[in-house]
């Protein structure tokens, strides 16, 4: 999925291999993770795609089924895979994930601590964002969940940056062994409280730490600890409006394309000898209107930074 090698960047003319992983994407809200095999086929409502005429395209590539149809074959990115993933339970998604990658100072060489795994949305992206040389190590107490999560990474390519361990972290907190040692600290669990202390035996100084919670009374009850050991404790809800792009008739009311004072926008009214309005023409136009089934509240993002001693 990702360069891991800083001297590959992650490029999208590299062409498409036997055992790649592509995004096949048919729109916005229908897309599908497909491994290429190159005696395999994909079918869908537009027809039988061979596998073995993908390989050697350059990912983003169109290609088309035995009817004609297409589909577009894009390089997998943990934008694209949080869209795509099998979900075993609730996940984060981009607008949560990119606040808390921006707001824990994520950058490459970090060690992070993550727990629960869950889908291993977030870690996905917390891979891309401490490659090549840093490493995620992710803990969850549900056995077979963890182990469908590092199938996952082996499947992306992230095995080398991500370690997956089965842990009760509320109940023996994290690992000593990383005492001291964690850039940051992410929690999403139903009693983040109960992990805070140990959270913070492991952070640097000055390290950040993360809680996801989906009720208010979780964040006040992790609030109440966090203040012992932390400083800097702010809690962010982030609310997405997402607008549909689509392109249009309109009426061209000025008699021109352009409207008189110069913008798209038609100014000003051509009154008709009977007193009516009459539109020159009609022309082509794109147009954004807010999507009618934009997500809401997910949860509260609670941050804070360990105090310095
Ligand atoms: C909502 S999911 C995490 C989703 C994840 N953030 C993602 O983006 O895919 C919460 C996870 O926490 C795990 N969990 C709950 N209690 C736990 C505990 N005490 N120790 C470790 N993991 C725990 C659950 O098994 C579940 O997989």
């Amino acid at each position: 999925m990702l360069a891991i090698d800083p001297g590959k960047k992650l490029s999208f003319n590299r062409l498409i291999s036997n055992g790649d992983l592509v995004i096949v994407y048919e729109r916005h809200d229908n897309m599908k993770a497909v491994t290429v095999a190159e005696n395999s086929v994909l079918q869908n409502r537009f027809g039988v795609f061979k596998h073995s005429e993908w390989i050697g395209k350059p990912f983003g590539s169109k290609v088309f089924s035995n009817k004609g149809g297409f589909v577009y074959l894009l390089a997998p990115t943990p934008e694209l895979w949080t869209l795509v993933l099998s979900h075993r339970t609730q996940i984060l998604y981009i607008a949560d994930i990119s606040f808390v990658i921006m707001y824990l100072e994520v950058v490459p060489g970090c060690l992070v601590l993550e727990s629960g795994t869950g889908s291993g949305s977030l870690t996905t992206s917390l891979a891309r964002a401490v490659a090549p040389t840093g490493h995620v190590h992710t803990f969850d107490f549900h056995e077979q969940r963890a182990g469908s999560a590092r199938d996952d990474f082996e499947r992306t390519g992230l095995s080398s940056i991500i370690s997956v361990r089965v842990r009760d972290i509320q109940g023996e907190g994290f690992p000593n062994e990383f005492a001291g040692l964690a850039d940051a600290v992410f929690l999403d669990l139903p009693q983040p409280w109960l992990a805070i202390p140990s959270a913070a035996k492991m952070l640097k100084q000055d390290g950040t730490l993360c809680s996801f919670s989906p009720c208010v009374e979780q964040v006040q009850r992790s609030c109440e600890t966090l203040q012992n050991c932390f400083t800097d404790i702010r809690t962010f809800e982030v609310l997405l409006r997402t607008y549909e792009v689509r392109e249009g008739k309109m009426e061209n009311l000025n008699g021109d394309n352009n409207g008189s004072n110069g913008s798209s926008l038609p100014c000003k009214r051509r009154q008709r000898s009977g007193g009516s309005y009459a539109p020159d023409s009609t022309v082509s136009s794109v147009m954004a209107r807010p999507c009618g089934e934009a997500r809401g509240h997910t949860g509260f993002l609670t941050f804070a930074r360990l105090k310095c001693l």
